[in-house]
């Protein structure tokens, strides 16, 4: 495994790889069983896999957890040591950005839900992305369906810049008693984890619903907000695959967001229907 740091050892790595299959998973570290399920997967459907941990500063608001945001940087070369990484990239700072950026700008939906709570974020991810997916050139790409919004903003702009690159959604990893991983969960007290249970728990209250028949969005969202009613509940919404708010469940065709915060920590989690 190799440790790039330079866009010219990358571009390198991209060049004499021209005729292979490359599978990339662009993280921002502190990896955990989420991250390491789309590196897998990577790895199985590629001959070679490319990770970037690089924690994105443009992604970041005024006053959110840049600073904060936990590093791991000897654990995670560790891990993917583990899973068969080809190559990690780990850029600094200043060599993926310069004081004059040519800005992307995310559709009018990138301002609805995570988008309206933190606005101009899709911004920063669908920036950063784009410049990895130049660098790394891949055949594949792996996001994780729990950033939903992200994932499918992702997908937009992959088609609307005609980016030869297949986006490959993948689900979503849960500890065993449901709480889906984040790199935020070690911001938890004990408490705020056990009451975080609550989140998977609406989820599948709102699927047991769906599966009895239940079609109303309203209905659905009570009776989660019910589960949820000792928590401080950012959002319950029910969308479809543009996120477009829709009043009944569409099958195949429909996706079931919470967010819900425990102090400054935002816990985000999702079906797909
Ligand atoms: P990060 O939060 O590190 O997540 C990297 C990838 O791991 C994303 O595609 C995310 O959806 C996926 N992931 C996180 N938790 C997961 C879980 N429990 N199960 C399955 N997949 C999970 O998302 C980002 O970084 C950044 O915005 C990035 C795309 C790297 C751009 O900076």
């Amino acid at each position: 495994m190799n440790i790039l740091k330079t866009i010219e050892e990358l571009q390198e790595v991209t060049a004499s790889n021209k005729n292979k299959t490359i599978g990339f998973v662009p993280t921002m570290g502190a990896l955990h069983d989420g991250h390491i399920s789309l590196i897998k997967q990577a790895r199985n459907e590629n001959e070679i896999v490319v990770v970037s941990i690089f924690v994105n500063p443009t992604q970041f608001l005024p006053g959110e957890d840049l600073d904060a945001y936990p590093r791991k940087d000897e654990a995670d070369k560790k891990i993917c040591q583990i899973c068969k990484v080809d190559y990690i990239f780990m850029p600094e700072i200043s060599t993926m950005y310069t004081d004059e950026e040519v800005l992307i700008k995310a559709n009018n939906n990138s301002y609805v839900l995570e988008g309206k709570t933190r606005p101009g974020h899709f911004d920063g991810v669908l920036q950063v992305v784009l410049k990895l997916f130049n660098l790394v050139q891949p055949t594949r790409a792996y996001f994780g369906k729990k950033d939903a919004q992200q994932l499918t903003l992702i997908q937009q702009m992959v088609k609307n810049l005609f980016l030869p690159i297949e986006i490959v959604p993948c689900e979503i990893v849960r500890e065993k008693d449901g709480l889906a991983l984040s790199s935020r969960n070690v911001y938890l007290s004990q408490t705020q984890r056990q009451k975080a249970l609550l989140i998977s728990k609406s989820l599948y209250s709102a699927a047991s619903l769906v599966g009895k028949g239940e079609k109303s969005s309203e209905v659905i969202k009570n009776k989660m907000y019910d589960v949820m009613q000792t928590l401080e509940v950012e959002y319950v919404a029910i969308v479809d695959r543009n996120f477009n708010e829709i009043e009944e469940i569409q099958l195949k065709n429909s996706i079931i967001l919470v967010v819900a915060k425990f102090g400054n920590t935002r816990l985000l989690d999702n079906i797909w229907l």
